[in-house]
């Protein structure tokens, strides 16, 4: 080998050397802003989540969340129409969401997209991203136990 085509040779190898260490170096996006949350945020098929109709959800406008599935009284009576079911965690970053029973929406916790209790979208998240429909559940009633199966 030459001397020139060594020296040569030798300048690519450490440009790769150098490039791979500032790439690795750069690598990390742990503090930048996520993306859509790749799972969506429902729960895995297969969850499955009750609620005991004797002491929870006693009153229209009460929620709970059980097992990733966010339960809330619409109306009297213990049949399943009385009762939505969506998932609790938000789509758009995986924030928790609650019931806000005195305006009658959901709301997540981290950007406050407001979706119906049947799931759409009343407003984006306030950091500019976009959210999107929460996926909903046929609740199934069982002597007093309230169920979804996902
Ligand atoms: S995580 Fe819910 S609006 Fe961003």
């Amino acid at each position: 080998m030459e001397r020139n085509d060594f020296i040569k040779s030798l300048g690519l190898g450490i440009a790769l050397v150098c490039t791979g260490s500032c790439l690795s170096g750069c690598g990390s996006k742990g503090s930048d802003p996520q993306p859509n949350n790749p799972a969506g945020g429902g729960p895995p098929t297969g969850t499955t989540a009750s609620v005991d109709l004797n002491s929870q959800l006693l009153s229209v406008g009460a929620a709970t969340t059980v097992n990733g599935i966010l339960f809330i009284r619409t109306a009297a009576g213990n049949s399943a129409s009385s009762f939505a079911a969506t998932q609790a965690v938000c789509p758009h970053q995986g924030g928790a969401l609650n019931w806000i029973q005195a305006s009658n929406y959901i709301q997540c916790g981290l950007h406050a997209s407001r979706y119906t209790s049947s799931g759409a979208i009343l407003a984006q998240p306030n950091d500019g991203g976009t959210t999107s429909a929460l996926k909903v559940y046929t609740p199934t009633v069982s002597g007093n136990t309230l169920s979804v199966t996902v």
